[in-house]
């Protein structure tokens, strides 16, 4: 049977697939983590009333990287190196998305379009995230060690979709508008590229690791494909349109951070 949950199962059960899975998703929270700190402490003087949304933004991510890193060592496991065709992260800052990594280690301001730049980005990459992250939850909510981890980071990045989109509806209605538009369209489109490549890279690995017979890698990758093809006609839209979040997810930035003294 082929299955999301069996699949992740699969993952999950054998140290080894875990101990990939985990390091890449602690190393790529990270980087999220490193990327937002630098952006908060370069917002331009006239956008500073962001920089503690952003900060936050950071440290979730941060906590993120934590967690992931917490549950390696829970099951004894020291975190892999991550093979760089698998680095969602660097590979869309590689595509031109987002603010590089120049610019983010210099110290010069940046400018309103940076800021609006990186809250597209956000906007893009949360989605994802916040889609992975409910399809975990739907299926190990209740899982002794993965559970709590899934539940916190799912309501975390639930809360960083949210705020891109609200910030971004303030920047179109101060007549940023055809430049977000603009920006949402390329950064979905190169995401879902990104996407589907990281998948098939992270699913060449998981098949090695293993012992995936030739048809059922096959298979799996023939999903990825169908899964990027449905993308590129009609999912992209999902992730380049913008609406108010619902009552509960305004302001989600707005306070400090939670802590996860109990996880990470
Ligand atoms: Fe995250
Ligand atoms: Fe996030």
């Amino acid at each position: 049977m082929l299955s999301a949950k069996s699949l992740f199962q699969e993952i999950v059960d054998n140290d080894e697939s875990f101990r990939l899975f985990c390091s890449i998703a602690a190393s790529g929270e990270s980087q999220g983590g490193w990327e937002n700190a630098r952006i908060a402490a370069l917002v331009p003087e006239s956008e500073r009333a962001l920089a503690p949304k952003i900060t936050r933004h950071g440290a979730d991510e941060d906590k993120h990287g934590r967690i992931f890193n917490a549950l390696l060592r829970k099951r004894g496991l020291e975190p892999v190196e991550v093979p760089p065709e698998t680095d969602y992260t660097m590979l869309l800052e590689r595509q031109g998305i987002g603010l590089a990594h120049e610019k983010l280690g210099a110290d010069q301001p940046l400018t309103v379009r940076d800021v609006i730049t990186y809250l597209a980005h956000s906007r893009v990459t949360e989605q994802r995230a916040a889609e992975q992250m409910a399809m975990l939850l739907k299926h190990f909510a209740d899982h002794p060690d993965l559970g709590r981890a899934v539940r916190m980071i799912s309501a975390d990045e639930d809360n960083h979709l949210a705020y891109s989109h609200e910030e971004l509806l303030r920047y179109t209605a101060a007549g940023h508008g055809p430049y977000i538009r603009r920006t949402l369209r390329e950064c979905a489109l190169a995401e879902i590229r990104v996407h589907r490549d990281v998948s098939l890279a992270v699913m060449a690995r998981m098949g090695h690791l293993l012992g995936w017979s030739r048809a059922r890698s096959a298979l799996l990758a023939a999903g990825i494909h169908a899964t990027y093809a449905w993308e590129r006609l009609a999912g992209r839209r999902r992730m380049a349109t913008l609406r108010p979040p619902t009552p509960a997810l305004r302001d989600a930035l707005g306070g400090p951070a939670t802590p996860a003294p109990e996880v990470a």
